[in-house]
């Protein structure tokens, strides 16, 4: 939702240069305003805009100041506009008080109400602005900075990460988190970091402290101690975590955008997630095999993975799968949930609020619940809600709309399911290795089209931009490329998309079809090939500009299409089941062009954040 980015240090350093650059890499968390407070000897120079980290750059040139104490946020708001007054961080009557927040206070009106009946005069309508005033409170109650704030937090509800500073005690800075992640570096005896996610410390270190809920860190230069909200007094010993991405991976390697590198990275990304050790994906495997019910639940892209993965599982488990959108889970089930059941949740970032509200509901409502999850983020909240959990090898996601996480997860459930294969011998051995062979060679597909065929998709999106509407259709598997594919399209594109079941499309979307509208048919010739061929002349035969993506052997489809794009595979069925991986990126690349067509910047689309915490 929001980046937080700090740094404190024994040094005299080039702060603002380092602070901008350290929400830069996070500005995927939210990009509509931004600030950042410095130690100036007194209390804090606070500097805020409405808008990017640009043109808070260029309004007060703060990459020529040095210093050793700076806190920084890039926002997406939530509550309060995203206005220069609503901009973080936020700072207490006296201005002794400097604080950056990622997550919502769900009782801020209370707790509002009870300071401003005290006195405190507020700036802002957010949320987050209740923090620096009650930590205000208790020092004027007599308690040190760090009491002050662990009772802050036990008064609040909701969620948050902080980072929060004292103008008389400049040689510390206070980070926490609830349900916002919080992860912290340290280069030892010089200066210490903490941040919303690991791609703004990778420059200044590779090994990274992760916070847990409910945990609370005291950085001073170059060391740091961590303690319990709950029992404050008690130090909590922490390992660091290695992290292996380079600064390069969270960067975008001369491509123009991170959406177009994180497309060329997917071969690598499935290369890495193949790496996974076999057991992972058993544990899921064996877990599923027991299940009386299987539920999959996830948001956005991760929602149009689980489609794919269920269709996958099925196949080889016989069992039903439900997929249900992660905000609907509760409603849905509510009353319904049966024991022994399993469910797998699938995020990204691990942090999707109602992905997690979904799991913890689940888990309370039946204990003996199984949650299996798959997400890119070693240590995100998704992780310590579940019982087995595969983390994906992508490396970072800047790019707000997602593309090489998209495919890993896709691949990952692709694995469990030829585990449930295996255990449930639903297959013979040499037709099991078949699917694996396949499924192994995606990366190698991949690559093999993006060599080939980004200039010619480039050239055909030209004549698409007159267009405002589309149609993505497809049938069985291919109904979540095409709902996947269709989502890009609206997200960096801003078109608007029906990504629908090609055969339920005749039953009210096919009245739209006028000459030359576009349509996008998913086609790999697997089962539903044949049907999907009557599907495509029905939309052709009412003026439709067909567009379609096919194997290379593709004949039929081919005939009728006025473009495809084609993919290098063979036309098996082992190939065929996971054409969700290898059919995507023609679509991710469509998207990126379009965006571009469109003038719009395809790594920032309008209205949307990579992570979502809100409800
Ligand atoms: C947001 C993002 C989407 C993403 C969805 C789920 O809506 O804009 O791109 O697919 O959240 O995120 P997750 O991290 O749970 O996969």
């Amino acid at each position: 939702m929001c980046g937080i980015f700090g740094l404190i240090s024994n040094k005299n350093l080039n702060i603002g240069k380092i602070a901008l650059d350290g929400i830069k890499r996070l500005e995927y968390r939210g990009y509509d305003s931004c600030g950042v407070a410095f130690q100036n000897g007194k209390n804090f120079d606070v500097k805020k805009v409405s808008g990017k980290i640009e043109a808070l750059q260029e309004k007060y040139s703060l990459n020529s100041l040095s210093g050793s104490l700076a806190i920084a946020h890039t926002r997406w708001a939530t509550h309060g506009a995203p206005t220069k007054r609503n901009s973080h961080p936020h700072t207490d009557c006296r201005e002794e008080i400097a604080l950056v927040h990622n997550g919502i206070i769900e009782n801020f009106i209370e707790l509002k109400e009870e300071l401003i009946s005290k006195g405190h005069t507020f700036k802002s309508e957010t949320d987050t602005e209740i923090l620096p005033h009650l930590i205000e409170d208790y020092l004027g109650q007599g308690f040190s900075f760090k009491e002050a704030v662990v009772r802050t937090l036990k008064r609040c509800k909701g969620a948050y990460g902080i980072a929060v500073c004292y103008a008389k005690e400049p040689d510390s800075m206070i980070v926490a988190r609830k349900e916002s992640p919080i992860v912290i570096g340290v280069d030892k005896g010089a200066t210490s970091y903490c941040a919303s996610d690991i791609p703004a410390l990778l420059p200044h270190t590779r090994s990274c402290y992760i916070l847990n809920d409910d945990e609370l860190a005291i950085l001073k230069a170059g060391e740091v101690e961590f303690f319990s909200v709950n029992n404050a007094n008690k130090k909590i010993k922490k390992k660091p975590e290695y992290i292996k991405w380079s600064v390069d991976d969270a960067r975008k390697n001369g491509y123009d955008h991170f959406m177009l590198k994180e497309i060329f990275d997917e071969p690598d990304a499935l290369r890495n997630t193949l790496k996974i050790p076999d057991n992972e994906f058993k544990n899921f495997a064996q877990e599923l095999v027991k299940a009386n019910q299987i539920y999959i639940t996830a948001a956005g892209t991760s929602y149009y993975a689980s489609l794919a993965g269920k269709y996958m599982i099925t196949r080889f488990l016989g069992k039903f799968i439900q997929n249900i959108e992660c905000s609907e889970f509760q409603n849905r089930l509510s009353g319904a949930l049966e024991r022994n059941s399993v469910i797998i949740a699938v995020s990204q970032s691990g942090e999707t609020a109602d992905t997690i509200e979904a799991v913890r509901w689940a888990k309370e409502a039946q204990p003996d619940i199984k949650i299996l999850s798959i997400t890119n983020v070693v240590g995100s909240s998704l992780t310590r809600y579940s019982d087995h959990y595969i983390v994906t090898r992508a490396g970072p996601e800047i790019g707000v709309a997602s593309t090489k996480t998209y495919v890993t997860q896709v691949l990952s459930l692709g694995l469990i399911a030829l585990e449930v294969a295996k255990l449930k011998k639903s297959k013979p051995s040499e037709d099991i290795q078949k699917y694996y062979d396949a499924l192994t060679s995606t990366p190698d597909i991949i690559e093999e089209f993006l060599d080939k065929n980004v200039n010619s998709i480039r050239a055909f999106v030209k004549n698409l931009e007159k267009n405002l509407n589309y149609f993505f259709l497809g049938r069985g598997i291919s109904i979540a490329t095409a709902k996947e594919g269709g989502l890009k399209l609206k997200e960096v594109a801003c078109r608007f998309i029906e990504g629908y079941s090609a055969a339920h499309a005749k039953h009210g979307p096919i009245s739209l079809v006028r000459e030359g509208f576009p349509i996008i048919f998913i086609a790999p010739p697997d089962e539903t090939y044949k049907r999907l061929v009557g599907n495509v002349m029905e939309f052709k035969s009412r003026g439709g500009y067909i567009i379609s993506v096919v194997v290379e052997s593709d004949k039929k489809v081919t005939d009728l299409s006025d473009v495809t794009i084609r993919i290098p595979q063979p036309s098996t069925r082992y190939y065929n089941l996971f054409s969700p991986i290898t059919f995507i990126p023609a679509l991710q690349i469509l998207s990126y062009f379009a965006a571009l067509e469109h003038g719009l910047d395809p790594d920032k689309p309008l209205n949307l954040a990579k992570t979502v915490t809100v409800h």
